[in-house]
């Protein structure tokens, strides 16, 4: 029988499609929908608020059973107005608009921390930040958790050690210039993109890492292994946080009235060639 009482879709948006952590949270998406029989529709919004909404209200007409947003621009008004008003189950990754009823839940704190403290034991005390000037939660909370372990280390660390820039591969090689600037011995880069693109400034800069500035990034995306050094990198269990959003979106479909799930997922540290010991 191929007619089936829902279309057995749901939607998911995610900020930027050329990253490899979402391609790999979306293959995460695609095995969980389809053991149960359901259909992804998969779109990247760009990092625009616009097409965003657009590709939300398009779904909603297409009548999807549920939707995944990792995407960073949606805005909590929009979450009102479209979700809550028409009653559509919904799981929110990483993003501003306040939890989802389900949730999974990645422990930033204890990235960020873990970020610090390899840095901190190879003897950087010089140490400086690139990430986005408006993050989202999750990044706050990973800039918090950095920030934390520095100080109870006694090294100084302030606003003015972050660098702002959008956190894409061309984020990270327009952020050299800055970063340069600071002079720091090791530099922390919110996500891996971020810290390719600026391996590739510091590169044309003839700055050599790790000998002259280590390069820490954050996701250990696939990609990681095969550049050349090799990136440390705090990992997220990407594939897996795909596999549980969608698995607890398809249960809330099924089950509208159940309480709130949260699941909770570990990060660690994945120390490779980018990062090195202070000269
Ligand atoms: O690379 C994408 C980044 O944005 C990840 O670190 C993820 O946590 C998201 O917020």
């Amino acid at each position: 029988n191929l007619i089936m009482k829902s279309a057995q879709t749901i939607g998911v948006l995610v900020p930027n499609l050329g990253n490899p952590f979402f391609s790999m949270f979306i293959k995460g998406v695609q095995a969980a929908s389809r053991e149960r029989h359901f259909i992804p529709l998969i779109f990247g919004a760009n990092h625009d608020q616009e097409l965003e909404s657009y590709y939300l209200q398009e779904l909603i007409k297409r009548a999807v059973d549920g939707l995944i947003i990792a995407s960073a621009s949606i805005t909590g008004e929009a979450i009102d107005n479209i979700l809550k008003k028409n009653g559509i189950p919904y799981l929110l990754i990483d993003q501003n608009g306040g939890p989802s009823l389900d949730r999974i839940r990645i422990d930033d704190t204890r990235g960020g921390q873990l970020a610090a403290q390899h840095l901190v034991a190879l003897g950087h005390r010089k140490i400086a930040v690139v990430m986005p000037d408006q993050p989202t939660q999750n990044l706050t909370v990973r800039l918090a958790g950095f920030r934390q372990t520095l100080q109870a280390a006694g090294i100084a660390f302030t606003d003015a050690n972050v660098v702002h820039s959008p956190m894409t591969k061309l984020g990270g090689y327009q952020a050299t210039a800055a970063i340069v600037a600071q002079q720091p011995t090791a530099v922390f880069a919110i996500n891996d993109e971020t810290a390719l693109g600026l391996i590739r400034g510091l590169h044309e800069r003839g700055l050599r890492v790790p000998e002259d500035l280590s390069v820490l990034g954050y996701d250990d995306i696939d990609l990681d292994e095969y550049v050349v050094p090799k990136l440390s990198s705090v990992h997220q269990p990407v594939v897996t946080m795909g596999e549980q959003a969608t698995e607890l979106l398809i249960k809330r479909i099924h089950n509208r009235r159940q309480s709130g799930q949260t699941v909770d997922l570990p990060v660690d540290l994945r120390q490779r060639e980018s990062t090195g010991p202070v000269d």
